[in-house]
């Protein structure tokens, strides 16, 4: 490989992304690439810190209510360090990094979902992570009320299974949810040459073969600017 290359993962919660990730990992090991694979926030010791702050709705309890911004910039302080630690490191060894949410994420869900604004995150993006940017991000959009579902269910099941609410994003409401599908489907329109959306419609096998052909037909073109 000429260079390495970064892969990013988005969608709403519950739209199958860290499934889809996985596969793709097991096809790009299978053809003896070398995979990085982490995801946002955690995948550093750092990061895995700030993600039980960020996501176990208990640390409210203990904590007190996270201030909108605070929770912006955990989500950066944890992106940094991810940067630093692991993906620019992994750029330059020449791998393929995979990893399951960057900053697409805190536009949609941050800029748009808490209405801190996209210029704030981008502006956090520049100074924070040196604007590094995926070279290809998977947007897995499906429609909202099937995520919304997915999503529900997904962390019923948990808190039966396990008694803790990971996810306090997920108690937030539809109108929450609306405004990060939008913000998705804004990006893609601003970015349209590094995000895909893969309409998430079809079989979970149907859509591991479209993300695994769009990816090779990308690193492909990779090996051939290198
Ligand atoms: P996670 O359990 O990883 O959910 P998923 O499998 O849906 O990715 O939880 C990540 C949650 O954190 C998800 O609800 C989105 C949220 N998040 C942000 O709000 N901003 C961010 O920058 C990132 C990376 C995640």
């Amino acid at each position: 490989m000429a260079r390495g290359f970064f892969i990013t993962f988005e969608g709403l919660d519950g739209s199958g992304k860290t499934t889809q990730l996985k596969r793709l990992a097991d096809h790009l090991i299978a053809r003896s690439l070398p995979v990085v694979t982490l995801r946002q926030p955690g995948g550093t010791p750092l990061g895995d810190r700030l993600r039980a702050v960020l996501l176990d709705s208990r640390s409210e309890t203990a904590l007190g209510p996270i201030a909108l911004s605070a929770e912006l910039a955990l989500m950066f302080a944890d992106r940094a360090q991810a940067v630093a630690e692991i993906i620019r490191p992994a750029l330059r060894e020449g791998k393929i990094i995979l990893c399951d949410r960057y900053t697409d994420s805190s536009e949609a869900y941050q800029g748009a979902g808490r209405e801190l604004g996209r210029e704030t995150v981008l502006t956090m993006h520049r100074i924070l992570c040196e604007n590094l940017q995926p070279d290809l991000t998977i947007l897995l959009l499906p429609p909202l009320e099937t995520s919304l579902r997915r999503a529900r269910r997904r962390n019923q099941r948990h808190m039966e299974q396990c008694g803790i609410d990971e996810n306090r994003f997920e108690r937030e409401s539809d109108a929450f949810y609306r405004r990060i599908h939008r913000a998705y489907e804004e990006i893609a329109r601003r970015e349209s040459q590094r995000v895909v959306i893969v309409a998430n419609d079809s079989s979970i096998d149907a859509i591991e073969m479209c993300i695994a052909s769009v990816v090779d037909d990308r690193l492909a073109a990779n090996v051939s600017l290198g």
